[in-house]
């Protein structure tokens, strides 16, 4: 396992074995049993490409209306719990006493993306994002803290986590493009993308 730095995200290589991912995985299909993935309609009126459910006391959520956390699934129930497994690894690379309260849960197939954005919907930006990635690999563009300037991109595969925090909190960033075949953890293919968020 190596850690490196890119624009101040934190980049875990292979924080999680595959045991570790398996295990994920298995809690994750609990959590989508109770809260099926859905795929959100955008502020402009397209659906995103990628589907979503989360965890927590909050989801994150977008309709015409806007970005904005709820304490509900689109079906009207509250959100499963975030697994254990999934905190122990926030435990592990934030050391902090404050949990997250969101665990959004992204599914990209092969053809889904997610254009550059910045993670503000969130009360208090004192808090990291951690973000762990599961699945076929991912080009994960990273760009500045205002809009605009030159990216970087790196691949984040299955296993992998990010630390978004500090300075870099608010580095706008997104992923471009899927490498359909890269992995075989999930048994159809595609990545999920977690990401664990202090929302209040
Ligand atoms: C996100 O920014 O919410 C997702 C990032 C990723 O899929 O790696
Ligand atoms: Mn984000």
């Amino acid at each position: 396992m190596t850690v490196f730095r890119v624009r101040g995200f934190e980049i875990h290589k292979g924080l999680l074995n595959i045991a570790a991912q398996h295990a994920v995985l298995e809690v994750l299909r609990g959590v989508v049993a109770k809260a099926p993935l859905f795929q959100p309609d955008t502020p402009y009126g397209k659906k995103m490409s990628v589907r979503m459910s989360a965890a927590g006391s909050y989801g994150w959520f977008s309709d015409r209306t806007g970005y904005r956390y709820v304490t509900t699934h689109p079906d009207g129930q509250r959100w499963p719990p975030i697994p254990v497994e999934v905190l122990a690894i926030w435990n592990q690379l934030t050391g902090l006493a404050r949990q997250p309260e969101c665990c959004l849960i992204n599914y990209y197939d092969t053809d889904a993306r997610m254009g550059l954005h910045q993670d503000k919907d969130e009360a208090d930006f004192q808090w990291p994002v951690v973000s762990v990635s599961l699945g076929d690999e991912g080009l994960f563009r990273i760009g500045n803290p205002t809009r605009g300037g030159k990216t970087e991109s790196v691949w984040l595969q299955s296993g992998d986590v990010v630390v978004m925090g500090g300075a870099a909190r608010l580095t706008y960033h997104g992923v471009d493009r899927i490498r359909a075949g890269s992995s075989t953890l999930l048994p159809k293919g595609g990545r999920i993308n977690l990401t664990l968020r202090v929302v209040e």
